[in-house]
């Protein structure tokens, strides 16, 4: 299949893309673009490895095709910190000892990030159901229901190294 320009814009820059027209928005990421921090887990849109937010709202990059994305806003992990320093929702996830593999810890702060975006205040229960659709195997999500909420009641507003 012949390639096509893409214009994506991610984490605030502007990237051109020659691409298969089939090409997931998670290929364009990590293969073309050489941001690793977005994961790759099932490819079926059930571990939420892979979440980047398209214009502040969480979304599976492995469920939309990349030239789908072309004018919106990308973020990935790696978009969070701001000059070096680290985002209030990172800096929670650490404090909390909300630590998961390198798989499953960018896209879930991803979704961490979006619901926050959407609900700024949100319950227990919003939170549980806010980061449902990513996966973890191994571990609890106490402790990183504990870190949104500390996010979500400004114990993090200020943004630390
Ligand atoms: S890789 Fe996209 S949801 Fe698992
Ligand atoms: S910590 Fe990544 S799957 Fe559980």
């Amino acid at each position: 299949m012949e390639k096509q320009l893409l214009r994506l814009m991610v984490n605030g820059q502007e990237y051109e893309l020659y691409i298969n027209p089939k090409t997931l928005l998670v290929e364009a990421i990590r293969d073309h673009i050489g941001l690793i921090g977005t994961k790759r887990g099932c490819d079926t849109v059930s571990c939420g490895a892979c979440t980047v937010m398209i214009d502040g709202m969480s979304v599976k990059s492995c469920s939309v095709l990349a030239m789908q994305a072309e004018g919106a806003r990308i973020t990935t992990i790696e978009g969070l910190e701001e000059n070096g320093k680290l985002a209030p929702i990172q800096k929670a996830f650490i404090d909390h000892g909300s630590y998961q593999c390198g798989f499953c810890a960018p896209g879930m702060i991803m979704s961490a990030q979006a619901l926050l975006n959407e609900n700024p205040a949100p319950t227990e229960w919003e939170i549980r159901e806010g980061i449902e659709g990513n996966i973890c195997r191994c571990t609890g999500y106490n402790s990183i229901v504990r870190a949104i909420d500390a996010t979500a009641k400004g114990k993090y507003a200020e943004v630390k190294s």
